[in-house]
């Protein structure tokens, strides 16, 4: 595992590349969202967007190997950003042809996922298909079985997942418990699920809050990913300077956390798939 202490340090600084340009298009769309949503609309939704210099930094996690062709899926795409970053940085070493995969319960987003998609084929050399769903909760049972979307599992899965409560009574509650992980809320859900779908020797790249890394109340959470994963990196954030604004509204949900402390909660990973 490698713990990457300074995000400065960490932080890949590539030449131009031909997709920084839309990768800008991509956080723009996220900013007008960002805008455009209410607070308390952000709160039903758990919606937050990553700001390209994160997704930047996840993607430059992930590790280059000589596949040319890959399935990549990002539940809770928002705008894609994530999926983005991954697919350019894949396309910068390699052509790569790939399968992409979104989800989003948002339907405003769908036009601007789509479209980056079809900037992103003008720009690379490999074949790219890209389909978008709406809740990836919904999957939860074929997941589970192996039967999603009747597609190949994912080889790389992106995450910022929803950050909201997760009914101790629902039913996707009571699946995950069934199978040994009674997961204490929305973020937990989408990391098991998306980690059950993953095919062998995959990657998940996450951005998690880091509130699952102590306390009884996570504890079956955090025995889930000592079981089914290898952790290859840490990144800790312990500085708001490494955000956009996009983190920076986040700081203004009424949460009890004050702004010098809600960019400092938050880790991405990388887990490999045992
Ligand atoms: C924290 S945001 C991250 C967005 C994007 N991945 C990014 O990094 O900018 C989580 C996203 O999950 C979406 N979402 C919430 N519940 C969902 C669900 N059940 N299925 C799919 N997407 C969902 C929200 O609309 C929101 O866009």
């Amino acid at each position: 595992m490698q713990l990457a202490m300074d995000f400065t340090e960490a932080f890949p600084t590539s030449a131009k590349s031909n997709f920084d340009d839309l990768l800008s298009r991509v956080q723009s769309n996220s900013e007008h969202w960002s805008e455009h949503t209410s607070a308390a609309q952000r709160r039903r939704s758990g919606q937050v967007f990553t700001p390209i210099a994160m997704a930047r930094q996840l993607a430059a996690l992930y590790p280059m190997s000589g596949d040319s062709h890959r399935n990549l899926s990002d539940p809770g795409c928002g705008t894609g950003i994530l999926s983005i970053a991954i697919a350019a940085r894949l396309q910068e070493r390699q052509d790569t042809s790939l399968n992409v995969v979104g989800f989003d319960t948002d339907t405003r987003l769908a036009s601007d996922w789509l479209s980056a998609w079809d900037e992103f084929r003008d720009i690379s050399n490999a074949p790219c298909r890209d389909s978008l769903f709406q809740c990836f909760l919904q999957h939860a049972d074929d997941i589970l079985s192996g039967t999603c979307l009747g597609k190949p599992r994912p080889s790389i899965i992106t995450l910022n997942p929803p950050y909201k409560k997760l009914a101790r009574n629902s039913n996707l509650w009571k699946l995950l418990n069934s199978k040994g992980v009674p997961v204490p809320n929305m973020y937990c859900a989408f990391t098991v699920l998306a980690g059950e779908w993953l095919a062998d020797d995959g990657d998940l790249l996450a951005i998690l809050p880091r509130s699952f890394a102590s306390g009884v109340y996570f504890k079956s959470f955090r025995q889930w990913i000592r079981n089914a994963f290898s952790v290859e990196h840490v990144v800790l954030y312990r500085s708001r300077s490494c955000f956009g604004q996009c983190y920076t509204r986040e700081c203004t949900r009424p949460t009890k956390k004050t702004p010098s402390n809600v960019a400092s909660s938050y880790h991405s990973f990388r887990y490999t798939n045992r």
